[in-house]
């Protein structure tokens, strides 16, 4: 029985929401592994627009979600989120929502450390969303978060509070911060306590069982494989492994429980914040491609940054996640151009190379060098079948499969469920 994960392969906001909806009729448990809700996933079902950034995509269809240990948790954030989302008319219970009792939470702590090292003047800028992921994770490998079945041993909490603190507070003293009091954490902390609590679960077990049962698991991923810790444009990245490997640590299933790898593809590339982005088009075609793909941050708002498609990245990050097929999205966009660029390889001081280099000087010097291919003038937007593709946009996903050494298993032409061409079901590999 197929097990999918579902990654993003360039910077983050590909449409992975848009293709875990709809996948997830196929599933029967949706898992988030990763990140947090600096995430932001549209789902656009219906006409009706479902924005999620903590919630597995699959909970508004009521499926099973699960949210693994590899997620950090900011517990007010989700208890809203949720409250938003049953406002929204979807059902959310423990039934159909499980936390992991091993999640590390976000506190106002991290959201404060975030948003002061983005704001001074001094050290790296990485433009992240100020949402307290990085101090979260700093914490989880530095042994002293906080974590969900923390908030079922009120009498233990305070101490663990304290010694987070003998850390935080030396940290804050340095920066010139007001130290943070025990007794705020734990208040901030039981106050969503009884909230929260209904959810926890032992979630490797859980996803064991289900397996056994023959269940299909559907991982969703967030951000993109540029953004990983370790494989991404670092340091201008996120604090957490976002390639599909992470699937199996972030929920407790071991690797052998992944069969298929899908990576979500836009068939231009954008990035949110500072860093490389070789085939940036700060000009007339960026603004084209912003505005047709209404690229605006889901989270933060920001205006996302525009360019050509760049066949180099995504080659590697289908080596780096090992995507078995990808899903092209947005090609819509692309309609009424008179001549589409495809990035394919780059010039690194006088060299032609066929990669991204680690260091983070080579990345920032790299030159894109284009290939140019024939635009179309149909429109591609709303295609649910090849023949309904003007022939020049099949050329230009037939290249795009050549140049990745990747198969197209799936094509978007438009923000709706619907408007999807199936070639390869994940599911069914
Ligand atoms: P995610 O973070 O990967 O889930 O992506 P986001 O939801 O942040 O951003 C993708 C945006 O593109 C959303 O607003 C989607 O509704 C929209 N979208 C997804 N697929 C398509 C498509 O094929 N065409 C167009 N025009 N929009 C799409
Ligand atoms: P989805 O799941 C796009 C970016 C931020 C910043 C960097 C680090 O919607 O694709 P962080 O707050 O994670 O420490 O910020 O990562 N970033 C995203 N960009 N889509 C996302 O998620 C992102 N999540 C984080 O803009 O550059
Ligand atoms: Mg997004």
């Amino acid at each position: 029985m197929a097990n999918v994960v579902v990654v993003g392969s360039q910077w983050g906001d590909e449409g992975k929401g848009k293709f875990v909806d709809w996948l997830s009729e196929r599933a029967d448990v949706v898992v988030r592994y990763q990140g947090g809700h600096n995430a932001g996933h549209t789902l656009v079902i219906d006409g009706v627009v479902y924005k999620l950034s903590l919630l597995p995509s699959g909970v508004v269809r009521g499926q099973l979600s699960v949210i693994g240990n590899g997620v950090v948790v900011d517990p007010h954030f989700l208890v809203d989120e949720i409250n938003r989302l049953r406002g929204q008319g979807v059902t959310i219970t423990p039934d159909n929502l499980r936390l992991a009792e091993n999640a590390p939470l976000i506190l106002s702590l991290h959201r404060d450390l975030d948003a002061f090292r983005e704001n001074a003047n001094s050290g790296l800028k990485i433009g992240t969303t100020k949402r307290g992921i990085g101090p979260a994770y700093e914490d989880k490998v530095g042994r002293r978060s906080i974590r969900v079945m923390d908030l079922a041993e009120p009498e233990t909490l305070m101490t663990k509070i304290e010694r987070l603190l003998t850390h935080h507070n030396a940290l804050r003293r340095g920066m010139g911060l007001p130290e943070v009091e025990a007794q705020v954490i734990y208040d901030e902390l039981m106050a969503v306590a009884d909230d929260l609590l209904p959810f926890m679960d032992r979630v490797w077990h859980l996803l064991d069982a289900k397996r056994r049962q023959g269940a299909r698991i559907l991982f969703e991923g967030a951000q993109g494989a540029l953004l990983d810790n370790d494989h991404g444009t670092y340091p201008f990245v996120t604090s957490s492994n976002t390639v599909a490997g992470q699937a199996a640590t972030g929920s407790g299933l071991g690797p052998g429980s992944i069969d298929y790898v899908l990576g979500i593809t836009k068939a231009y590339t954008t990035r949110v914040g500072e860093g490389p982005f070789p085939s940036e088009q700060d000009n007339e075609t960026g603004q084209f491609l912003g505005e047709r793909g209404h690229e605006f941050g889901t989270v933060t708002s920001r205006k996302r940054r525009c360019g050509w498609f760049d066949a180099v990245l995504v080659r590697q990050t289908v080596k780096t996640s090992g995507i078995s097929g990808i899903a092209l999205t947005k090609i819509d966009v692309l309609d009424g151009l008179d001549e589409i660029k495809v990035c394919v390889a780059y010039e690194l001081d006088g060299e032609r190379i066929d990669y991204l280099p680690a260091s983070m000087g080579a990345q920032a010097r790299v030159k894109p060098i284009y290939e140019t291919l024939e635009g179309w003038s149909e429109t591609s937007a709303g295609a649910r079948s090849w023949a309904d593709l003007p022939a020049q946009a099949v050329k230009y996903v037939r290249h795009i499969e050549e140049l990745i050494g990747c198969p197209v298993a799936l094509l978007s032409t438009s923000p709706e469920r619907e408007d999807t061409i199936l070639v390869q079901d994940p599911f069914q590999d």
